[in-house]
């Protein structure tokens, strides 16, 4: 058995983690394009390091949820058969216990020094524009990857997407490529495919089944199944 799992914002949302797409199009007040693009960034830099900086401040105040908890479970039993490529930039599923984990999008508490290149564990703010850490030059950037810029990984996904027999996605609206794709893959090379979501994503219908309801219950159930 292999199984690939494809996290979004939904599997974090009962964390208290705000999503991306909110009813109002913003990302916590935000256009996206002002706060996730490098375009916003050589803009107002400030703006986004202080967006990014209250992004990582907050994960203090949250905790993973049942979701989060039941996936580290299955990697228990699973081992290195069970890959989880995340779109989120929390670290809620490492809180939880996964280890096999790919941020396919970044890390809040992670720093790329854009003038060494060097990235970096981080907890602090940026705003204030602190040294890199290797080789003191003031560039530092949340180590995000934002829209218009190449996902992390995509190799060892694309492998894992290519030998897995399953392929799960919880939580993620399918509006954002690579990653909404992933399931086409699989798909073609004869994975089962599942999704999990609050509501139908702009992908349900390319999977086999689809399970509607809150991340924390379902998943649950569904590695219930798994380990039965
Ligand atoms: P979105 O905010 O686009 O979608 C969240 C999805 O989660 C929606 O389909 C909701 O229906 C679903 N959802 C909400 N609460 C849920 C719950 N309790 N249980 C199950 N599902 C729930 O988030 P993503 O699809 O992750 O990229 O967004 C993809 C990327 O777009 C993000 O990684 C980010 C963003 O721009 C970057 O920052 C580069």
């Amino acid at each position: 058995m292999s199984i690939v799992v494809l996290t979004g914002a939904g599997i974090s949302a009962e964390s208290g983690v705000a999503t991306f797409r909110d009813a109002d199009g913003l990302w916590e007040g935000h256009d996206v394009a002002q706060v996730a693009t490098p375009e916003g960034f050589a803009a107002d830099p400030n703006l986004v390091q202080r967006f990014y900086d209250e992004r990582r401040a907050s994960l203090a105040s949250v905790e993973p949820n049942a979701a989060h908890l039941a996936l580290a479970e299955l990697e228990q039993e699973l081992g290195d058969r069970l890959l989880v490529v995340t779109q989120n930039v929390d670290d809620l599923h490492e809180r939880a216990g996964s280890k096999n984990v790919i941020h396919m999008h970044g890390q809040l508490r992670s720093v790329w020094c854009t003038a060494c290149d060097a990235r970096f564990k981080w907890d602090a703010p940026l705003v204030t524009n602190p040294p890199c850490p290797g080789c003191a030059v003031p560039n530092l950037r949340p180590d995000i990857v934002w829209f218009g810029e190449i996902p992390y990984q995509m190799d060892e996904i694309q492998q894992a997407l290519l030998d897995a027999d399953t392929f799960v996605s919880i939580g993620t609206s399918s509006e954002v490529y690579p990653a909404a794709g992933f399931v086409a893959l699989a798909s073609d090379v004869g994975a089962r495919t599942l999704e999990i979501n609050l509501h139908p994503s702009r992908m349900s219908r390319v999977y086999d089944e689809v399970r509607k309801g809150p991340a924390t219950a379902v998943v649950r159930e569904w590695v219930d199944e798994v380990l039965a």
